[in-house]
C-alpha cells in the first residue's frame, strides 16, 4: 500500500488513521491529486486563507498547509485525528480544526472540498457556504465521476450558485461554484421525528447516520434490549442519534450510560437526545472518540453495537472488528456484547474467533438481520489481535 504522495515538487508520507500494520487502503485518492494539480496550475499566489471541507486524513491539508493558512472543517473525529498526525509526521505548518457545526470564518479566499456521501450534509455544508462567503470566492470540490449527478450539480445551483464541471482525470471530476445564488435557502440544522410505537422523540443534525428515519437493525434492536436491575453501566458504541442508549435508559433507569461516536454531529444530537428523553438528571456521558480509544479494561456490564460497514466513501468491515475488540477489552467478567447486523455480513464468524464460539448466540433473528450476545470470559485467554480479522 502507498504511503507516498509525490506530486509537483513536493512529496509527503501519508496514512490513515488509526494506523494498522496490515493496513490496505491509502489514505488519499485521485481526487485529492486532482485538486492538488488543478490549484497549481491556478498558480495561486501564497498566504492565502484556504477553507477545506471533509478532508479524509489529511492529505489537501498538509499539502495546501506548506505556503497558505489552512482551516479543516470535517465533522469526522478521525479525520481530524488523521490530519493532525499526517501534519506532525510531515512537519507542517499548524492548521486550525473545526467540526461542520462551527461558523465558516472570516475572510475566506478559496473552498476546496471532498464531496460527502450524505446529501444533506452536502446541502448543510453549501448554505452555510452560501451565507457567509465573499461572491468572488472560489469553491472547488470533488467526487468520484460516478457519484456525481445532476441532482448533486442541482443542489450546488440551488443553494450555492452557478456550477460547472471539469472532465474526468482518473475517474473524478472537479466541481467548480461561485457562492451568488440570488436566494439563500434556509436549512434547517435538525430533522427531528418520534420514534413509533417509543416514547422517544429524536432530532438530528445533518450528517447523524438514518437522521431521517430509524434504521431497520436500531429498530429490531429495540425489541431485545436486556432488563437488569444488576446493571451499573452500558456503553453504546457507535451511538448515531443515541436511540439505543435512550432505550436502554428507560429499560434500566439505574444504569450509567457512555455513548461514543466518531462523527460531532451525532455526538451533538446524542447529547441533546439523551437529555431531553431521558432527563438531565441521569449520569450520562456522550464522547467523540475512535471506538473506545483510552477506555478502561473492564470497567462496563454491556455494549450495545449497530457496527458502521463504510468510513467515508469505502466499504470495509475492520471498524466493526476494532469495536468488538475494543468492546471484549471494557467488558468486566461476564459481561456482554450485544451485536445487530445485517444477516450478510455475518458477524458471528468475528465474535467466534474473540469471545469463543461458545460464548456467542443468537439472540433474535428475521429476514434481514440478526443479533448477537457475546459473553465475555476471563478465562479464555485469547489475545485481541486488532490487525488480523
Ligand atoms: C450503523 S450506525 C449506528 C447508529 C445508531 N447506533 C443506530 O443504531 O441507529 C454506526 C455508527 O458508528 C459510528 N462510527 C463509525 N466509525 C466509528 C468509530 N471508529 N468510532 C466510533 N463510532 C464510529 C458512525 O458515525 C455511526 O453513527
Amino acid at each position: 500500500m502507498k504511503t507516498e504522495l509525490t506530486l509537483q515538487d513536493k512529496q509527503f508520507t501519508l496514512l490513515r488513521f488509526p494506523k494498522r500494520s496490515n493496513e490496505i487502503l491509502q489514505a488519499w485518492d485521485a481526487g485529492d491529486e486532482y485538486i492538488i494539480n488543478h490549484v497549481s496550475e491556478m498558480g495561486l499566489s501564497s498566504g492565502k486563507n484556504i477553507l477545506i471541507l471533509n478532508d479524509n486524513f489529511g492529505a489537501l491539508s498538509c499539502w495546501f498547509a506548506q505556503d497558505h493558512q489552512v482551516t479543516m472543517m470535517s465533522d469526522s473525529f478521525i479525520s481530524h485525528k488523521g490530519a493532525l498526525k499526517n501534519l506532525q509526521r510531515n512537519q507542517c505548518a499548524k492548521i486550525q480544526f473545526l467540526t461542520c457545526l462551527d461558523d465558516i470564518p472570516q475572510g475566506i479566499d478559496l473552498v476546496l472540498m471532498q464531496i460527502p456521501k450524505s446529501n444533506r450534509l452536502l446541502t448543510w455544508q453549501l448554505s452555510k457556504l452560501r451565507s457567509s462567503l465573499p461572491e468572488n470566492c472560489p469553491v472547488i470540490a470533488v467526487n468520484k465521476a460516478k457519484e456525481i449527478h445532476t441532482s448533486t450539480l442541482n443542489l450546488f445551483e440551488k443553494h450555492l450558485g452557478t456550477t460547472t464541471t471539469s472532465l474526468a482525470w482518473k475517474k473524478h471530476r472537479l466541481v467548480f461554484s461561485t457562492p451568488n445564488c440570488q436566494s439563500i435557502l434556509a436549512v434547517p440544522a435538525e430533522c427531528e421525528w418520534p420514534v413509533d410505537g417509543e416514547d422517544i422523540i429524536l432530532s438530528n443534525y445533518a450528517n447523524v447516520y438514518s437522521g431521517e428515519n430509524l434504521d431497520l437493525g436500531a429498530r429490531f434492536m429495540l425489541q431485545h434490549l436486556p432488563v437488569d436491575e444488576e446493571l451499573r453501566h452500558i456503553i453504546d458504541l457507535g451511538c448515531g442519534n443515541g436511540i439505543l442508549s435512550i432505550k436502554a435508559g428507560q429499560l434500566n433507569p439505574q444504569a450509567r450510560i457512555t455513548s461514543i461516536d466518531e462523527s460531532f454531529m451525532a455526538v451533538a444530537s446524542a447529547k441533546k437526545n439523551l437529555e431531553r428523553n431521558l432527563g438531565t438528571e441521569r449520569n450520562i456521558q456522550v464522547i467523540a472518540n475512535n471506538c473506545l480509544d483510552g477506555m478502561k479494561d473492564n470497567s462496563t456490564y454491556l455494549v450495545l453495537c449497530n457496527p458502521p460497514f463504510h468510513q467515508n466513501n469505502t466499504i470495509t468491515d475492520h471498524i466493526a472488528w476494532q469495536m468488538f475488540c475494543d468492546a471484549k477489552d471494557a467488558l468486566n467478567h461476564s459481561g456482554k456484547l450485544l451485536v445487530v447486523g445485517n444477516r450478510h455480513l455475518e458477524y458471528q464468524i468475528k465474535l467466534s474467533r474473540l469471545f469463543g464460539k461458545e460464548h456467542v448466540t443468537v439472540i433474535a433473528e428475521n429476514d434481514k438481520f440478526v443479533i448477537l450476545e457475546a459473553i465475555k470470559n476471563n478465562d479464555l485467554t485469547k489475545p485481541n489481535h486488532k490487525d488480523i480479522y
